[in-house]
């Protein structure tokens, strides 16, 4: 992966910072989620339950935030199996509910219930659902096992405890993997397979990617400029790859950093980087006027994907100027083309922009950028004096709704 880092201001040189937080990390029991790609248990969990099920010609994934967000980027972003489909219940809108049951083929379907913490409001409302459409269509419950597979922290969780109960296997989400970092974990490894997602590729590439981050002069760079950036006034991160199929990579990374690095301080001060989703080229006619010329508080996120799977002539022989201009290129050119552009009006207007290049939209070029920015967000963090892998702010919320329930 090429990365090339766009800067405009004076930047401090706090690369020994930097250096002491990937040093201290390495032993943290939070990098795991780049250790953990190591074992083999890993994906072959998720190969069983695939080759158990393989025939079900409906995936449903049950789960919210962490447990949704990576899973639906992995799967719009390199689905090949395009005759199984694969549904999200990642919201409690009842509407959308109604609609997506009568989408599916309930009986014809696995469920994956994904719940790292196994009390996560929505998730399990969503199960319900699912659990009484199963017996409205006379599936008994001791047959839930055949239909239901759950995923959750291996500890502490009352969702594996009910999985015990029915006889549902219950994947493993390692405890030190948080929600927003398990999508190498089976949170996003079993849905990957089932859309014919080579999760070994995945794996092998992130681990090795991961471990040479420790050493990489271009991921200490990007640190130092989000660092430099971060102190004068640039809390803004717009995260932006050019491609369609990359639109969820945007709005994971956005529950990533915004979870991550929107803290309060122990002295009461509050800190945060807030992330901006987009792409292109669809939103240069949406956000890229305020990227270009507002407020000069942005760092953007430029992904380029060198090439792409298909590829149109734009050759016609309409009596219009322009038309016949694009009649000598084709989509891909177009597509570079508003890129390149793009990146060269951001340098007049001096708008920081980092930009990853990446040769195809793969296996391996995915895994780099996820753990990459993975990486970014916890020593980023680290080095902001504040814990990335928390979110005491999401955990009142929570607690909160339930409290109004009782009052209902
Ligand atoms: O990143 C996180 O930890 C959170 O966003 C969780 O993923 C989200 O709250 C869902 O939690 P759970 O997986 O415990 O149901």
């Amino acid at each position: 992966m090429k990365i090339s880092i766009n800067s405009f201001i004076q930047e401090q040189d706090k690369s020994e910072q930097v250096s002491t937080e990937i040093e201290k990390f390495q032993t943290n029991p939070r990098f795991e989620f780049v250790t953990k790609l190591s074992e083999e248990y890993y994906p072959q969990q998720c190969v069983d339950i695939f080759n158990k099920y393989s025939d079900r010609r409906d995936f449903i994934q049950v789960g919210i935030g962490g447990s949704a967000l990576g899973p639906e980027m992995l799967v719009s972003a390199l689905k090949k199996d395009m005759k199984r489909r694969i549904y999200f219940f990642n919201n409690i809108d009842p509407d959308d509910t109604n609609q997506l049951l009568e989408s599916i083929d309930l009986k014809n379907s696995l469920i994956y219930v994904v719940s790292k913490s196994g009390g996560t409001a929505e998730t399990l409302a969503s199960f319900a659902i699912l659990a009484n459409e199963l017996v409205k269509s006379g599936i008994k419950e001791e047959e839930f096992k055949n239909y239901f597979v759950f995923a959750s922290d291996p500890e502490t969780s009352q969702l594996r405890e009910l999985g015990d109960e029915l006889g549902i296997t219950t994947l493993d989400i390692p405890t030190n993997i948080g929600g927003r970092f398990s999508v190498l974990t089976p949170v996003g490894l079993l849905p990957a397979l089932f859309a014919g997602i080579d999760i070994h590729a995945l794996c092998k590439s992130g681990l090795e990617y991961g471990h040479s981050l420790k050493e990489s002069q271009e991921f200490k760079e990007v640190t130092n400029t989000f660092l430099n950036h971060q102190e004068q006034g640039y809390d803004q991160t717009v995260i932006m790859p050019y491609s369609s199929k990359m639109k969820n990579f945007a709005y994971w990374f956005v529950q990533l950093w915004a979870e991550s690095l929107g803290k309060k301080k122990e002295d009461g001060s509050r800190i945060g980087l807030t992330p901006i989703p987009s792409y292109g080229a669809t939103d240069q006619h949406s956000q890229m006027q305020l990227f270009m010329e507002g407020p000069l508080n942005k760092v953007m996120l430029l992904i380029h994907v060198k090439e792409f799977e298909n590829d149109f002539r734009l050759s016609n022989s309409f009596n219009h100027p322009k038309l016949q201009k694009l009649g000598k290129y084709t989509l891909k050119n177009l597509m570079d083309s508003e890129f390149y552009g793009t990146q060269k009006a951001l340098e007049e207007q001096k708008v920081p922009h980092i930009t990853f290049e990446i040769e195809k939209l793969n296996e391996q070029g995915l895994a780099k950028l996820i753990v990459f920015f993975e990486y970014l967000t916890a020593i980023t963090g680290y080095c902001l004096n504040i814990d990335p892998f928390n979110q005491p702010g999401v955990e009142a919320g929570k607690i909160y709704s339930f409290e109004w329930l009782d009052n209902l």
